[in-house]
């Protein structure tokens, strides 16, 4: 079977990982873990852009190469990965030589094919942007906006790349294919080539910056960052040999709404399409996490630490949290309270109060293993027909990417299985010496243990390490494969249930953001 692959936008290598990165990390594991729980193999990427102006002169300001300061960097991506349980195949750097071969070979075949060309630039440039500005972008005032920071007029020769050449087939292959999700930034990639674009700059002078991948038939050249930075999608996995056709095209190339124009739905389908390469099958753009209103930013010095919070609350919580207060496509906005309160809500006195109770009744009344359900009251058939809607309605979140829904349909069962448990009080039929309260009390507890099975399997790929723990505490190895685990049974009857545990510990103190 031809593999998944799936892919994150490559970070740039010229900072620590903050909330964003977490969260798209996160976002597109989700989806991977979702697929292979659905039996489909998958190749997951994610990686580093290591090459441009930024860098260079992040590493000129700390007195050290930029290979070195990309070096110093790597591992803290890498560890925002382990930390999160982020479950990528591959991660790649755009420093490496599998990679610049690759970049190197479509250059230089663009090029044989004409289209690359030599011309001359006159026009203005922004550092911050690493990108030319065209006048119709000054302010009234005559001043650039602050996006770009500094503006300089420079004048050199240089590479051009026929995107305009492209245009109208672009604006056709829109027109008859779904290429964006959600269906609106599609429209506004539509918007956007209403107005003629312009052939691509793909080089930049040595003299100006040098760290960059040379242009193979040009040394006094490197290549535009960006142009390097989408072909990690492609070099990762083999272009130009036998194998990849395994992974290409991509199944979506998970990004976030500030780069989807014109880089990934612009620049990247055409590049491909003179290469002539098929294109992926997708882009899914999510929207941007602002911290409590305000847009996150190195200047206002209000970025996330996702390595703090998944220290303190469990690298689950923060999955947790980020896929449920993310509408993909749309913004979401995080909130040290709103964080508290899900923290709180859900997941202690929701999945983690089960656990306990279950496993507290389990140890005191069943050692030796879990009773089965010999029972087969209102309240227990109310419970499997709650299921049965939630399984149906998740799995379809899942599909349609509409993960927070997914998430709310999970925890209103794990709510009802909490309630159950209060109805049916199994701490008070334990106390009873009839026969009927004894069948109700082992009923209870393989009902509990039940629901509480399905809905850990349902969450396994948002919370995966709680997931298994749970279903270690069960008695089972780690969550396998849907079809065979989200239908109710009996499969957990005799089983040694874990010591009583608490998933989620309540925080000491109110942690500030
Ligand atoms: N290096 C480029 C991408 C090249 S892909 C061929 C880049 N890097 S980035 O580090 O600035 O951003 C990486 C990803 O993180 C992007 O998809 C971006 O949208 C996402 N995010 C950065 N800040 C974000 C938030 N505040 N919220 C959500 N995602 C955000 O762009």
């Amino acid at each position: 079977m031809k593999c998944f692959y799936i892919t994150t936008a490559i970070d740039y290598a010229n900072g620590s990982p903050h909330l964003g990165h977490a969260s798209e990390k996160t976002l597109t594991d989700v989806i991977a873990r979702y697929k292979r729980h659905m039996g489909v193999p998958v190749h997951f990427l994610t990686g580093l852009d290591e090459h441009g102006t930024k860098v260079q002169q992040s590493a000129e300001k700390k007195g050290i190469s930029p290979q070195q300061f990309v070096d110093e960097v790597e591992p803290l991506f890498r560890a925002l990965c382990a930390k999160l349980n982020i479950s990528n195949d591959d991660f790649i750097r755009t420093t490496q030589p599998r990679h610049k071969k690759v970049v190197q070979e479509c250059l230089q075949r663009l090029f044989d094919k004409g289209e690359i060309y030599k011309g001359e630039y006159k026009g203005y440039y922004s550092v911050r942007q690493e990108q030319f500005v065209t006048e119709k972008e000054r302010l009234p005032d005559g001043s650039w906006p602050e996006v770009y920071g500094a503006v300089t007029e420079i004048v050199e020769p240089n590479y051009y790349f026929r995107l305009s050449k492209y245009q109208d087939w672009l604006v056709d292959f829109l027109d008859h294919n779904d290429f964006v999700f959600p269906k609106f930034r599609q429209k506004q990639v539509v918007e956007f080539l209403k107005d003629p674009i312009n052939d691509l700059c793909i080089s930049r002078p040595k003299n100006r910056l040098e760290w960059g991948i040379e242009l193979p038939f040009d040394s006094n050249f490197v290549t535009y960052v960006w142009f390097d930075a989408l072909i990690n999608y492609t070099s990762a996995v083999g272009m130009f040999t036998d194998k990849f056709e395994e992974c290409w095209p991509a199944n979506w190339h998970v990004i976030g709404k500030d780069i989807l124009v014109p880089a990934h739905a612009v620049y990247w389908p055409i590049m491909l399409k003179a290469l002539g390469v098929p294109l992926p099958k997708g882009l899914l753009v999510h929207g941007w996490w602002h911290l409590s209103g305000q847009k996150m930013s190195k200047s206002v010095g209000n970025i996330v630490d996702p390595l703090a919070i998944a220290d303190q609350f469990g690298p689950d919580a923060l999955r947790y949290f980020l896929t449920r207060e993310m509408n993909v496509g749309q913004d979401a906005d995080f909130n040290f309270d709103v964080f508290l309160a899900r923290y709180n809500g859900d997941l202690a006195n929701g999945l983690g109060n089960l656990v306990s109770r279950l496993l507290n009744m389990t140890g005191k009344s069943f050692p030796e293993g879990l009773p089965g359900a010999s029972a087969d009251g209102n309240l227990e058939r109310d419970l499997k027909a709650l299921w049965e809607e939630t399984r149906t309605g998740m799995l379809a979140c899942y599909e349609g990417m509409a993960f927070h829904t997914a998430l709310e349909k999970i925890f209103v069962f794990v709510t009802a299985l909490n309630r159950y448990a209060e109805q049916r009080a199994p701490w008070k039929l334990a106390k009873s010496k009839s026969d009927d309260d004894r069948i109700l009390f082992e009923t209870s507890l393989a009902t509990m243990a039940e629901g509480l099975r399905l809905a850990t399997a349902a969450l396994a790929p948002v919370m995966p390490g709680t997931c298994d723990r749970v279903y270690k505490l069960l008695g089972l190895s780690e969550v396998g494969l849907w079809k065979d685990e989200l239908s109710w049974g009996t499969r957990l009857k005799g089983n040694v249930m874990g010591q009583k545990t608490i998933l989620f510990p309540k925080p000491e103190i109110k942690a500030e953001a």
